[in-house]
């Protein structure tokens, strides 16, 4: 099928590839240049595991192209909208800027019968307020929420574990415009399709609170262990212990019950915030009210690390050398935004230490956001003559890879607070370390 993927980001430039890999002929747009020509040459913007091979596959098999030009987006059957939905300067709801002005540049390319798929994650009634300008072209507009996680991302696109349409609907079923989006949307998506792939159809309000409401528990799962971490602090409990105890109840589950410094990305956050301010201007603010509770826990975690590097060090960092081993707000990526990684490093640094950070992939993004950091690409080297070590992102190379012997041959002091809980504290323990856990003894 011929597609467009309006929005090269993130999500936009992964499902173009990813569509690409399935057969599809795709072309991906978007208002930025210098995204487009690196796309173009098969530069994948962005580190995410993958995403090279199918890029460069695409390209070469002449099924993937990039432009600027929205133009370009004629003729596609399918038309992906996947720009950003940020949080607002100045205040808690989604900016929908880019998700207005992407549908009104598609509009005079649309032809009677094209599918026009919002990936973006909305506000709920979003599609809604969308729908009429695009049916006026006769085009129909769907809502296909993504949940792909980064890091993931290729494979969570061609092999997700659910997918989901919001269609027109007519008393709770697809009306016939809704069940030919639904057709089509089966073709685009066929290998997942004949795997048996949950396909789950909806109206667009529920579509629009799927993705929001996944994001929001996964976010208070977080935000739940890391609350019992709180308690944990203050009765000599351990919070690993508990949560691979309550982990093992299937109705519990132990995924996202790791606590630390807790979550952060270019969604989570974000995506509580919104959904706390639409639910507001819905008049149901209260509904959603511990979403709030959600995000302070989740903050207050970044003081904790804070706090233990501090406490370890005799009560002051000032012109102390910590080293802070991650900078990707998670592994297996460069993603820095609002990272508490990043966020732990800046805050020590505020307090007078000195700070040097390593990462395998992120150095780059952080230098631009936080260049008062120093820079290490070398772990080791990162490493040599530190008075503290913080881990703060669960990379192999710290949590496995990593022999607590050998680092105390390179560090000076030998305290090592472990943010992500990721590291095994009997064995630096025993080489000698001062190991100091989030929520453990
Ligand atoms: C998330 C959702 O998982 C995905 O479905 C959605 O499409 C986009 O948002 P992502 O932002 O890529 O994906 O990251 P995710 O793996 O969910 O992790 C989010 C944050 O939570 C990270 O900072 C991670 O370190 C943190 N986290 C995760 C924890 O602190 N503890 C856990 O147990 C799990």
């Amino acid at each position: 099928m011929r597609l467009s993927v309006i929005g090269c980001g993130y999500l936009g430039a992964v499902h173009a590839a990813a569509m690409a890999s399935i057969g599809h002929d795709v072309v991906g747009i978007d208002v930025d240049a210098r995204k487009i020509e690196a796309l173009s040459r098969g530069d994948a913007p962005f580190f995410e595991p993958g995403l090279q091979e199918i890029l460069t596959e695409g390209i070469s098999a002449g099924r993937l192209r990039f432009s600027t030009d929205m133009a370009d987006a004629a003729g596609a059957a399918v038309h992906f909208v996947g720009v950003g939905t940020p949080q607002q300067k100045g205040g808690y709801a989604a900016d929908l800027t880019y998700v207005n002005a992407a549908v009104d540049a598609l509009l005079p390319y649309l032809s009677e019968g094209d599918i026009v798929a919002g990936k973006s994650t909305v506000p709920v009634g979003t599609a809604e307020s969308l729908a009429g300008r695009i049916s006026a072209t006769g085009a129909t507009l769907v809502w296909n929420p993504e949940f792909l996680r980064e890091g993931w991302a290729v494979q969570d696109t061609v092999d997700p574990d659910r997918l989901v349409a919001g269609v027109p609907s007519a008393g709770g079923e697809p009306d016939e415009e809704g069940a030919r989006a639904v057709a089509l949307l089966r073709e685009v998506y066929h290998t997942a399709v004949a795997k048996g792939t949950p396909f789950i159809v909806t109206d667009y309000a529920t579509a629009e609170l799927v993705k929001v409401s996944a994001n929001a528990f996964l976010a208070t799962k977080i935000s739940f262990i890391n609350a019992m971490a709180e308690i944990a602090e203050v009765t000599g409990a351990d919070v690993t212990q508990l949560a691979d105890a309550i982990g093992h109840d299937a109705r519990i589950g132990r995924r996202f019950l790791g606590a630390g410094i807790g979550f952060g990305g270019g969604c989570l956050p974000k995506d509580i915030r919104a959904f706390s301010a639409r639910a507001e201007e819905l008049g149901r603010g209260e509904s959603v009210a511990f979403l709030r509770e959600v995000d302070e826990i989740n903050l207050r975690r970044r003081d904790r690390a804070v706090h233990l590097v501090v406490d370890a060090l005799g009560g002051s960092a000032y012109t102390k050398k910590v080293t802070v081993l991650g900078a990707a707000f998670k592994p297996h990526s460069d993603d820095i935004r609002d990272s508490p990684a990043l966020d732990v490093a800046a805050r020590l640094h505020g307090l007078g230490a000195e700070v040097t950070v390593t990462d395998p992939e992120a150095i780059e993004n952080a230098r631009r956001v936080h260049p008062q950091l120093t820079y290490v690409e070398d772990r080791d080297t990162a490493l040599r003559g530190a008075d503290a070590v913080i881990v703060v992102t669960e990379w192999d190379e710290y949590r496995r890879e990593l022999d607590p012997s050998h680092a105390a041959d390179l560090a000076s002091g030998r305290i090592i607070v472990d943010g992500r809980n990721c590291l095994d504290p009997a064995a630096w323990r025993a080489a000698g370390w001062d190991y100091r856990g989030m929520g453990r003894p």
